[in-house]
């Protein structure tokens, strides 16, 4: 990839080149919702299904930025093409503007949001996470209580997940009023008994992009699947872990808190699974995809 091309405010240009007010709300208040969507090929794959997030984001926080369906999914696209194509983390930030001064009350309705997008390398996960799994660490979820929302404010995951990094592990599972909610910045499954059990949507976790996907192949390929409040305790007799996310796709958990799960290696159903998500992906993003 060359010189990274960023958009912000109606302008493409180079990242090094991108700036926003120090009084933007983003920046004061992290008063901004961010989607991350993968492009492979230079196809944005699940476009829609991330944009349909944004909007319920936006309507959330009562966030008007007079764009369209249609009008995201050009800016994007556009993005891609300008960065090259091929596999990239497409990243949108939309926050409540800069307006002339700090108070926490909405800005005057005429403040512009500010609409910041930039791409990124995306590159698949390391051979050693296929033949090993990862590690994860178990922490208390210590977030508000709108996590369905992709809130900026994301300073309780990035605390989670250093705390995991610092302990040698590469990812925290999260425990609030002793059920799993989710991982520091990926959504939880566990297999038992041959069934795939994630926790249900509502404002407790994230609702994934990936994780729907997964329910969706699940469904259409025999696999049982439920979706249901989930004890921290199934973490130990679970006979798999996987944290999924648009970025990191599917990722195997093979030990918890210094134990193994199971064998400590990556489960059968998570090969499956694998499997049936890159046939997907091959097929809605396929090589020969033009590049916008
Ligand atoms: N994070 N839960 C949380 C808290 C997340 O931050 C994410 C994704 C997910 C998975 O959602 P999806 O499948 O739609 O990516 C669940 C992105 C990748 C990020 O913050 O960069």
């Amino acid at each position: 990839m060359n010189t990274p091309i960023a958009y912000i405010n109606g302008r493409f240009l180079p990242l090094a080149q991108a700036h926003i007010s120090p009084l933007d709300r983003g920046f004061l208040f992290a008063d901004g919702i961010y989607e991350m969507t993968p492009a492979y090929h230079g196809r944005l794959f699940r476009l829609a299904e991330h944009l349909e997030r944004l909007d319920n984001g936006l309507a959330a926080l009562r966030l008007h930025a007079a764009m369209s369906r249609g009008d995201w999914d050009r800016l994007l696209n556009e993005l891609v093409t300008r960065n090259g194509g091929g596999n990239l983390a497409v990243y949108l930030q939309v926050t409540r503007g800069a307006p002339a001064g700090r108070d926490h009350g909405f800005p005057p309705a005429a403040t512009p949001p500010t609409v910041f997008a930039m791409a990124s390398p995306l590159n698949p996960l390391p051979e050693s996470v296929h033949q090993n799994g990862i590690a994860a660490i178990t922490l208390e979820d210590i977030r508000w209580g709108a996590c369905h929302i992709k809130s900026i404010a994301l300073l309780a995951n990035v605390l989670a997940r250093q705390q995991a990094l610092d302990q040698g592990a590469a990812d925290a599972i999260l425990i609030r009023n002793g059920y799993l909610t989710e991982g520091a910045a990926s959504n939880l499954f566990l297999v038992c008994a041959g069934s795939l059990l994630t926790p249900p949507k509502d404002q407790r976790i994230l609702p994934g992009i990936t994780r729907d996907l997964i329910l969706e192949l699940a469904a259409a390929n025999g696999i049982p699947y439920q979706e249901e409040d989930l004890p921290a305790e199934r973490l130990e007799t679970a006979d798999e872990i996987w944290l999924t996310s648009s970025t990191r796709e599917i990722v195997p958990v093979t030990r918890v808190d210094g134990r193994p799960v199971r064998t400590g290696a990556p489960g059968p159903l998570w090969q499956r699974m694998m499997a049936l998500y890159q046939d997907y992906k091959r097929n809605s993003c396929p090589p020969t995809a033009r590049q916008t």
